[in-house]
Formats: C-alpha cells, sequence, structure tokens
C-alpha cells in the first residue's frame, strides 16, 4: 500500500504527459491570477486580519451548489463544511499510511532552545487538521495556518494564529521566522510551485525542515503508470478533467512529480528525502492475508473520500467551461466504477522533505 523510493525514470515520465480531452470546449489555459501585489497589505506587515462574522461571511461565495474561497481565482474546490469534514476524514488516512510527521519533524520542533520558542508555518491549511494536531502535540511552539479562508476550528489552541492570505502573492512577512513549513494539497491554487518552495526556503531558520506533499490529479492502473487515455476508466476520466481544468485555472495540478527536482535543485536544502505513496481506490484485492485486508479496509475509508471530492470537483469542472450533463455523466460513471471496485487503480502521493542548510 505504502511504500518509499526514490522516482523511476518511468514515474518521473508521468508528469511530462499530459491527457487530452474531447469534452472541454477549446480555449487556452488561462493564467487567471489571484489579486494583485497592490491589493495586499504591504509586506513585510503580516496579512492576519481579525475575524469578524461579517468578515467571514466575506471570504466565501456560493457556486454550483458549494462555498467557494472569494479571493483566488486559481483555487476552485469548496471550502465549505462538507469539504473541511472531507479533509479531516482524509487526515485520519494519511496519518495511518504515511505517518503523523515527517521523521525528523519531533527533534526539529523540540523544546530545547531556551529564549527562541520553535515555529511551524502551515501553508494552505484547510479544515488545520494537521496545524491543530502539532499545535497540541508541541505546546511549546509557536504556529501560524495560512489559507485563503479563515479556519473554521471552534477550540483554536493558544499557540496558533490563523492567518487569510494567498500565497501566491509572496512570503516575504515570513522570512526567516520558521523551523518547520509545510504544505499539503495545495498544488490546484498554485501558479508556481518551484517558486513556492523557494519562497518556503527562504521563510525556514537555518536547519529547518521543509515538507511538502501532493498528488498529481492523476489515476493508476495496477502497474503503476497513469491512465491517461479516454475509456479505459471513468474514474480517471474524471480525475484527468480535473487535471485539466486546473490548469485552465493557472494551477498546477502536476506538482507532485516535480517535487523532488525543484528541492534537490534548491540549493538551500540538503538531506532531501522522496517518499511516494499508493493508495488503493477501493477494495479491489482479493485474499485474506493481513496485509491484503488491512489495504482493502484502508481503502474502503479512502473511496469514502473520493466519493466525497468528486461531489467537490463539480464547482472546478463546471466552472471551467464544461457542460453539466457531462459532468454529471463522468461524475456518475466513476462514482459507479468505485463503488463496484472492479477497477484496479491507485491514487499516487508524494512527499518530500529537506532540511535548510546551515551554511
Ligand atoms: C485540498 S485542501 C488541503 C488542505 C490541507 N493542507 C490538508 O492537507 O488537509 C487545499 C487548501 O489549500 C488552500 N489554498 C489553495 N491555494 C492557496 C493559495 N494560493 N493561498 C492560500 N491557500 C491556498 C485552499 O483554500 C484549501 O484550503
Amino acid at each position: 500500500m505504502a511504500c518509499t523510493s526514490a522516482p523511476s525514470e518511468d514515474e518521473s515520465d508521468a508528469s511530462s504527459v499530459m491527457s487530452t480531452s474531447t469534452r472541454f470546449p477549446a480555449s487556452e489555459a488561462t493564467s487567471a491570477t489571484s489579486h494583485d501585489w497592490e491589493m495586499r497589505s504591504a509586506s513585510p506587515a503580516p496579512s492576519v486580519y481579525s475575524m469578524t462574522s461579517s468578515l467571514r461571511a466575506a471570504s466565501y461565495r456560493h457556486e454550483y451548489g458549494r462555498g467557494i474561497n472569494n479571493y483566488s481565482e486559481v483555487y476552485r474546490l469548496p471550502a465549505d463544511d462538507e469539504e473541511f469534514e472531507r479533509l479531516d476524514h482524509q487526515h485520519i488516512i494519511f496519518i495511518e499510511v504515511m505517518g503523523k510527521y515527517p521523521p525528523p519533524l519531533p527533534q526539529i520542533l523540540a523544546d530545547d532552545t531556551p529564549g527562541e520558542p520553535k515555529t511551524c508555518l502551515d501553508l494552505g491549511c484547510g479544515s488545520g487538521s494537521w496545524i491543530l494536531d502539532v499545535s497540541r502535540d508541541f505546546p511549546h511552539c509557536n504556529t501560524v495556518a495560512v489559507d485563503l479562508v479563515p479556519m473554521q476550528a471552534l477550540n483554536m489552541p493558544p499557540n496558533l494564529r490563523s492567518e487569510v492570505d494567498d500565497i501566491n502573492l509572496g512570503l516575504q512577512h515570513f522570512y526567516g521566522d520558521f523551523n518547520v513549513a509545510h504544505a499539503r494539497l495545495v498544488s490546484s491554487g498554485i501558479r508556481d510551485y518551484e517558486g513556492l518552495v523557494d519562497q518556503m526556503s527562504q521563510c525556514l531558520r537555518l536547519g529547518g525542515l521543509l515538507d511538502l506533499t501532493e498528488f498529481d490529479f492523476r489515476v493508476y492502473s495496477v502497474d503503476k503508470k497513469p491512465i491517461l487515455t479516454e475509456g479505459v476508466s471513468w474514474f480517471a476520466d474524471w480525475m484527468n478533467l480535473c487535471n485539466h481544468a486546473v490548469h485552465r485555472n493557472g494551477g498546477e495540478p502536476d506538482a507532485a512529480n516535480q517535487l523532488h527536482r525543484w528541492v534537490s535543485r534548491n540549493s538551500s536544502f540538503e538531506d532531501v528525502v522522496y517518499r511516494e505513496f499508493w493508495f488503493q481506490t477501493a477494495p479491489w484485492r482479493s485474499g485474506a492475508d493481513a496485509a491484503t485486508v488491512r489495504q482493502n479496509r484502508i481503502s474502503q475509508v479512502f473511496r469514502d473520500d473520493i466519493l466525497a471530492f468528486l461531489r467537490s470537483g463539480r464547482p472546478l469542472l463546471l466552472g471551467s467551461g464544461l457542460a453539466e450533463h457531462v459532468v454529471d455523466e463522468v461524475e456518475e460513471n466513476a462514482r459507479r466504477e468505485l463503488m463496484e471496485a472492479r477497477t484496479r487503480t491507485y491514487i499516487r502521493v508524494e512527499n518530500v522533505y529537506a532540511l535548510k542548510r546551515r551554511d
């Protein structure tokens, strides 16, 4: 189910292949951006604003039956209660498969430097499940969560601050402030992911930890190749439409496949570690041995996450110009395919962590 390895030639090739779709109306990818620099408070001033209910309401708009952030034209997945619940469940599966934290994190956040509290930054925090864990597991640390919408947690730990900001606009106000900089599954809202890697390197203190996790908006076959042609799997067709839609909005859906290269060639980092995790999309394995039973059990929970993600994709796909009957057809067939658990497919999640050089 989960494995750790360097990407093979074949696997890195996945990123360079673009699927084509006959379902989209003809039009060029846009580089639609969020707000310009001028519209944001001047860095290095922190971008935080205090959260009144009217400000909270102003953070959202409704599209295609879902609550969407009102700030970025790039990120078009929902940011409503249903999506946050999905992210919370997904977080639990990630912990089971990937472990709670990358191995160096507990040592890096240890309470061992009198007079200098440790600090952790989570970019694109969503529901905040990851940064809430860090804030509670390391109560001596100061933690900061950034997203396009305010964090909704009812019980915010006193050491956690939530900021609303578009990280595409740069992170200058955070330079040199953090022992850990983390981002997970944000690529669909990022215009220049390699630039983000560089920005995050500058936010880190010397010896600090970078931790990035992404998936590539592809579905993989049982031989671990991305399914790029239509007609093999409805779920793969649906995901390829999402990949295309994210591109059109100006995001970087394939960033996962490039993380290792981008971090390795950034001279700020050393001790770069690459890990990949294969998530079975439905309980399609046969066998009664303990490993098979475990994989099928995890995949059942993961399938629920995917079924919710099919619903989350509607504003992204419909907002990209796809006709509703097309979205309905692909979504419904993908749902049926996953429930029948006959198509043997995977989602590939890639993780890179590295330390900021001390020299
Ligand atoms: C799929 S969710 C993942 C949330 C969380 N990192 C997790 O793993 O559960 C992506 C989150 O990134 C945020 N995001 C995407 N692009 C962003 C941007 N440019 N600036 C700030 N947040 C962004 C979205 O608002 C959303 O909450």
